[in-house]
């Protein structure tokens, strides 16, 4: 059977300020989303929340990119708006919908969507990942690991049916560009682009042997769209696992490093990207810091069996101390880079509005 797999979200507003999504904007998305499936248009569903950004999983066999699909998940994040962000005056009501009317593709209209279609295994582990307070090339590093580094996955070494490795298809979003290299032959090139992760972003990976999908992410940057800053885009990112793809453990490995991700604040600080159980699935300290969630599902006739709350183990918790204990230390370089982020990434942001009154002030040097 050919599922698909849809993960959108949005900010459509936070309870307190940009810290968590509020418990009635999830209660009525689950009521919109329940009613899609009572009619057939969605197998199954799951709402959830990373920080303030409302997630929206579904499974379907619309394919990708369905006008169907997209305008439920449109709907339901204006319903969710208008009846209850608004209503509780909830903080950035309606945030990232940018635009007033949909016009049949949710992309480009300030969601985040990773989907995916595949013929559904004998058993098909995913996982579903979500961040908050960070940008979409924050998964550069990690599907680099899962899908790459052997020091990481054991099964690019081992396995025979992972062993040609894996094709990652890279977006320049600056210049809405596309390009599909090829691990490991090219690697050195894979790294020569992704290490820039606020350019060039991970889209999607495939294995080679035979051309499956593995991973697809997100890649809107909303200030590219609004040409200003409009917060970062906590981006999502879908992983298939298991018999031919890295084993679960093996995608969450990545994860056990809290590496260091552009947003926090104002979307104008690095700081350590926090793998969270749900229960802490919210920003507090500065905004952050940044952190993600791994909601785990065995699809079964396209019904999400799960979650499994992946990173709510205290295998995690030196990852979270060590990114405590980053955050600490760039938290002490106050308005200064590197904390903040550099001249380039800032141009999106508040920043330029201050710097542009002291430009009278500068007097020629004689
Ligand atoms: C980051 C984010 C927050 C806000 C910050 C200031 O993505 O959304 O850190 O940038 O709370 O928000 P305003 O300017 O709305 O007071
Ligand atoms: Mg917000
Ligand atoms: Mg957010």
């Amino acid at each position: 059977m050919k599922v698909t797999v849809s993960l959108i979200k949005a900010d459509i507003g936070g309870w307190v300020g940009h810290s968590v999504v509020h418990p009635k904007q999830e209660e009525l998305a689950r009521k919109k989303l329940q009613e899609a499936k009572e009619t057939g248009l969605l197998i199954d569903y799951y709402v959830y929340h990373a920080g303030d950004d409302l997630q929206l999983l579904m499974t379907h066999t619309k394919g990708v990119e369905n006008p169907e699909i997209h305008k439920l998940a449109w709907d339901t994040f204006l319903e969710v708006t208008n009846k209850v962000s608004k209503v509780l005056k909830l903080y950035g009501a309606g945030q990232d919908l940018l635009s007033d009317t949909f016009s049949g593709n949710i992309r480009g209209m300030g969601p985040g969507v990773a989907e995916m279609e595949f013929e559904e295994r004998k058993s098909e582990p995913i996982i579903a990942f979500s961040a908050d307070k960070t940008e979409p090339g924050a998964w550069n590093i990690k599907l680099y690991k899962i899908f790459a580094d052997p020091f990481n996955t054991a099964g690019l070494v081992i396995d025979p049916s992972m062993h040609s490795g894996f094709e990652f298809e890279i977006m320049d979003v600056i210049e809405h560009k596309v390009v599909k290299l090829s691990a490991p032959e090219e690697l050195y090139d894979i790294l020569a682009l992704i290490g820039t992760p606020g350019r060039y972003v991970i889209r999607a990976v495939y294995r080679k042997s035979d051309g499956e999908i593995a991973a697809a992410a997100s890649v809107t940057r909303l200030s590219l769209i609004a040409g200003k800053y409009v917060g970062k885009d906590d981006p999502v990112l879908l992983v298939r696992a298991q018999h031919g793809f890295p084993a679960v453990g093996e995608v969450l490995d990545a994860f056990a490093f809290p590496h260091i991700v552009a947003g926090w604040m104002r979307g104008s600080h690095h700081g350590p990207l926090m793998p969270v159980g749900l229960k802490d699935a919210k920003c507090t300290r500065f905004d952050g810091p940044p952190r993600v969630v791994a909601l785990g599902f065995q699809l079964s006739e396209g019904k999400l069996i799960g979650p499994n709350d992946l990173f709510d183990d205290p295998a995690f918790d030196l990852t979270r101390q060590k990114a405590n204990e980053i955050a600490d230390i760039l938290r002490l370089h106050g308005p200064f880079m590197p904390h903040r982020l550099g001249p380039d990434e800032m141009e999106y942001t508040t920043l330029p509005g201050v710097l542009q009154k002291l430009q009278d002030r500068f007097k020629k040097v004689e």
